[in-house]
């Protein structure tokens, strides 16, 4: 008999573990409780984890294991301390940046043994030391941008044999030559070093050759020389020297005109450079195809261009230089050109001849000038293949402005100030594939497109001044995949508006004035067979009831895949039965944030292919708002949204025949119990998303629990900010059904987790008591019990207002509060019960009982609170030790003795007298 009862507590014990191993993951949601944390999908094992700006003060602990991707950009860090990476082996990219981290412990990152990207910029970093990335053989990325960095110690880069790119721009380095440690690397390739504090560039600062080198940025340093005696950098692509030269004594100095010369992008904006060493830069940089000259100042541009172009230059950038004219000569120099960038001037006139020159240019932007018309300049393009004019101030186009542009493929015209175009205008595109007159005043576009562009893939008018769309107005864009005609101010939709446009695939037309009576003739879509995506969502859609429709709008669109209805401004409220008719290829159906309360039977009758549906922000707090009968005809069913809805129960996925949802997101509800036979039900689940509902934590939603830990196949989200709650359901789990040989093991495992906390609490305590409350009872909380408790009897009391450290996780607050005091009171209401902090502190305090057997909690009632309401902790407590709780005194009561009990339940020695528990006497 005792050999088999000893058995059954080892199989238990075995048992618990297991679930401990459950709770030791879920734990770790609890500094990570405002983290977003991407799960792994089909069990990876792996998780990213974001957890920017968040307030940390301390990298949150302890992290995953299996954390590849981690993110805590954004917070308060101070300091990295040597555990605080331990064991993150899987680490592959590490993100702390933009943090005040001055400290790093110098072996914190040595555990990183797979990191590849490490990003630590805009931190306060001073000095880079021989420890700090030591170990780090596979990073390629390394991110030191803003920092405070004056040092970067010898040896330090040493181990790092397959960095790529070292970023430090922003810092405070003044000296090539203290840059010789990053120097070293063998393999570097991209080196980036602007904004420094660099005075002389001399290339006898670094000892030899660098080979391998692409890409240098020294743009934003006060240079005042640049130096090259030798060839160190025999590979070198990229040069930029952006803002460097402030004065135009600048020292320049190449020794021999074949140093640079494997240059092909240079960067020379912003500097003030001679006129006669502009000539003896460019002989240097003879090979160079593409150039920024942008913000230069006191150049004619006619001169810097006879300098600048070469023969080998193909894309030029004058950006920021105040051109005004472009004339007929000033590009008669650059006659190879395929790019000419010249954003951000003044330019409002063009001559005739100006680009008679650029018999090769393929891309012209002139966007962000100001231009307002074309007078037809740009004709002499012909091999022009894009042609950029966004914000300028356009207000007409004429026809021959366009005229000639054969080859042209892309136009971007948005964010001018055109209302009406004419059907010449586009006549000669043939090739146009994408025209983009977004955030113009268009008034109307009928007429405009009746001869083409004949090729045109993509139109976009969001963001217009149109009312309507009248019939055939896009019938010659035969070719058109993309229309998008969203905020404009469209009420009437005529019928064949869209006819003839057959290989019309996304049609967006939200945000406009559509009405339910706009599309109350089914022929509005007709003629455009092979729409696959539609969005009218956010416009005036709406039905008074669910009664059918006597032509329904979508009948013509059989190869729509993708319907969006969502968020109709008066709110849709009904949905007709035969809404979707028509619709026999609908997969994915957003019809979120519409005030619908329920659905007819047949809403879904037409559309069995359907595999996506978002009914999310929607009110279905009636019983009966969805019924089984409304989901058969979907059985396809994979991904179904119903966050927000005010549902109360899921029951109506039983036998609604969903065999084939893999996702079920109803976070935001009213979600009390979910019962074995709905997820019977969703044999496929994979993601069941819960969170933010109200469960309640007792035995009635065991099985869910237990099944939502246990199961290996469906991932369950249904914390609420912190895994406590899962706590909470756990053990009310083990309280009913497994009782006390649970008990001792679960007694065992909590020593055995929590001897750091232990260590804490051996000497000193802070806090004679942390006092636990509602808000509610705040004011006798200040007004009696701390003048009594700290005025008149002495103690030293923890309140969560007073003494809480700001910016650190509320739980970690409770833990420390907790542990730093000798006992815990909780002062017990209706409303404290509710409360989900207040519970936590319960929680903890339950636990510090088990793991230390000190009895630390002290239960003050202050209303008159039914045995059955109690926590679970409370009962399990009570079996533990016998209860010691107090009654506050009713009014018109004596208050003496009360307070000089609590002072007496507050000092009292809190080790357990009784430990039966261990012997399991209890069961
Ligand atoms: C977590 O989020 C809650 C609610 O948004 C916030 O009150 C709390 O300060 C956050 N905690 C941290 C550590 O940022
Ligand atoms: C380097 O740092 C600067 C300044 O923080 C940043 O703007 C730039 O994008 C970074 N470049 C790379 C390649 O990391
Ligand atoms: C077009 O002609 C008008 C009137 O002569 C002039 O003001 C404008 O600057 C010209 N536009 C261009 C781009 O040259
Ligand atoms: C420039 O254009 C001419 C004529 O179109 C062509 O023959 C030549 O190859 C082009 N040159 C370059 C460098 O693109
Ligand atoms: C429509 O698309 C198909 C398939 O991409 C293409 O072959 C056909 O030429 C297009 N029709 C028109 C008129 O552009
Ligand atoms: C829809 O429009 C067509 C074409 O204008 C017209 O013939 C038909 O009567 C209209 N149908 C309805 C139901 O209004
Ligand atoms: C779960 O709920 C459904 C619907 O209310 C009910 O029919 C069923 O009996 C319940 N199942 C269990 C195991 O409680």
């Amino acid at each position: 008999m005792k050999g088999g009862n000893i058995k059954m507590r080892q199989s238990s014990a075995f048992f618990f573990i297991l679930n401990c191993c459950v709770i030791i993951t879920l734990t770790d949601g609890f500094s990570l409780s405002n983290c977003t944390i991407y799960f792994p999908f089909e069990y990876s094992g792996h998780l990213k984890i974001l957890c920017n700006r968040m307030s940390y003060r301390k990298i949150p602990s302890p992290l995953p294991h299996n954390t590849v991707n981690l993110d805590i950009s954004y917070n308060a860090i101070h300091q990295i301390d040597e555990r605080d990476f331990i064991r993150l082996s899987n680490l592959i990219i590490l993100n702390i940046s933009h943090n005040r981290i001055s400290e790093i412990h110098s072996n914190a990152l040595s555990d990183l043994t797979n990191l590849e990207e490490l990003n630590l910029s805009n931190n306060k970093i001073k000095t880079v030391t021989t420890k700090l990335l030591n170990g780090l053989a596979n990073l390629s990325h390394l991110r030191l941008d803003s920092n405070y960095l004056e040092t970067i110690e010898n040896q330090s880069f040493a181990t790092l044999s397959n960095l790529r790119l070292v970023n430090l721009t922003d810092n405070k380095l003044k000296h090539i030559s203290k840059l010789h440690p990053v120097l070293q690397v063998p393999h570097l390739e991209e080196l980036y070093l602007g904004k420094n504090g660099f005075r002389v560039f001399n290339s006898s600062d670094i000892s030899s050759a660098f080979f391998g080198l692409k890409k240098l940025d020294l743009s934003m340093n006060p240079l005042t020389a640049f130096r090259m005696t030798e060839n160190i950098f025999p590979d070198l692509e990229y040069l930029d020297l952006s803002s460097c030269f402030q004065t135009y004594t600048s020292n320049w100095f190449i020794l021999d005109k074949a140093f640079l010369n494997t240059v092909k992008t240079l960067n020379l904006s912003r500097n003030h450079i001679e006129v006669n060493q502009l000539d003896y830069i460019m002989q240097s940089f003879a090979s160079v195809t593409w150039m920024a000259l942008d913000g230069l100042k006191g150049f004619k541009v006619e001169t810097l261009l006879q300098k600048a172009c070469s023969p080998s230059l193909r894309g030029l950038h004058l950006e920021d230089n105040r051109l005004f004219v472009l004339n007929d000569r000033m590009f008669r120099p650059c006659a190879l050109l395929n790019e000419l960038h010249l954003r951000n001037n003044k330019v409002s006139r063009i001559y005739k001849s100006s680009f008679d020159h650029l018999v090769n240019l393929t891309e012209l932007r002139i966007q962000k000038n100001d231009l307002t018309q074309l007078n037809g300049t740009l004709q002499v393009l012909p091999n022009l293949r894009v042609l950029d004019l966004h914000l300028n101030r356009i207000k007409n186009l004429g026809c021959s402005d366009f005229a000639n542009l054969m080859q042209l493929r892309q136009l971007y015209l948005h964010r001018n100030q055109i209302v009406t175009i004419k059907a010449c205008v586009f006549k000669d595109l043939g090739n146009l594939e994408e025209l983009i007159l977004s955030s113009n005043r268009v008034l109307t576009v009928s007429g405009t497109f009746t001869h083409g562009p004949q090729n045109l893939q993509c139109l976009d008018l969001n963001n217009n001044k149109l009312g309507a769309i009248q019939t055939d107005s896009f019938k010659a864009l035969h070719s058109l995949r993309t229309l998008r005609l969203a905020d404009n101010q469209i009420l009437n939709i005529y019928p064949y508006a869209f006819a003839g446009l057959i290989n019309l695939t996304d049609l967006h037309l939200a945000s406009n004035k559509i009405t339910e009576k706009s599309l109350r003739n089914h022929t509005v879509f007709a003629g455009t067979p092979n729409i696959r995506s539609l969005d009218v969502s956010c416009n005036y859609i709406s039905y008074e009831s669910q009664e059918e429709l006597q032509s329904p709008p979508f009948i013509f669109l059989s190869e729509l895949r993708v319907l969006k209805i969502n968020s109709q401004r008066r709110g849709l409220s009904h949905i007709p039965s035969n809404f979707l008719k028509g619709l026999t290829n609908l997969q994915d159906f957003y019809a979120g944030n519409l005030n619908i309360e329920n659905l007819h039977v047949d809403t879904f009758s037409s559309t069995p292919k359907l595999t996506y549906l978002d009914l999310s922000s929607n009110n279905f707090a009636n019983g009966n708002a969805l019924t089984p009968k409304v989901f058969q005809p979907i059985s396809g069913l994979n991904k179904i949204t119903l966050g927000r809805t005010h549902l109360k129960s899921l029951d109506f996925l039983v036998d609604a025949n969903l065999s084939s949802l893999t996702i079920l997101r109803a976070s935001t509800n009213e979600l009390q119990l979910i019962n074995q036979t709905i997820i019977e039900w969703l044999p496929q689940l994979k993601v069941l998303d819960l969170q933010n509902n109200s469960f309640t934590c007792d035995c009635s939603n065991t099985w869910f629990i237990d099944w939502a830990v246990k199961n290996n196949k469906t991932q369950v989200l249904y914390l609420n900010s912190s895994s406590m709650v899962i706590l909470t359901l756990l053990i009310s789990f083990f309280y009913h059904f497994l009782k006390w040989q649970l008990v001792y093991a679960y007694y065992l495992f909590l020593a055995f987790l929590n001897d750091k906390k232990r260590k804490q609490t051996s000497n000193h305590l802070e806090y004679d008591a942390f006092i636990s409350y509602n808000v509610q009872e705040e004011p006798w909380v200040l007004e009696e019990l701390v003048p009594k408790l700290e005025g008149q009897h002495g103690l030293r009391l923890c309140l969560h207002h007073r003494d809480f450290q700001p910016g650190k996780a509320i739980i970690d607050n409770i833990v420390d509060a907790i542990y730093n005091s000798r006992k815990t009171v909780c002062l017990i209401t209706h409303n404290y019960l509710k409360s989900v902090w207040c519970s936590h502190e319960i929680q903890v305090a339950s636990f510090r009982l088990f793991d230390e057997q000190k009895d630390v909690l002290v239960l003050v009632f202050l209303e008159d609170i039914p045995l059955h309401q109690l926590s679970p902790y409370y009962r399990m407590r009570k079996l533990v030790k016998k209860q010691t709780y107090l009654q506050r005194p009713k009014p018109g009561e004596e208050t003496q003795a009360f307070w000089q009990k609590l002072k007496m339940a507050i000092e009292t020695k809190e080790d357990m007298e009784d430990r039966q528990i261990l012997s399991g006497k209890y069961v």
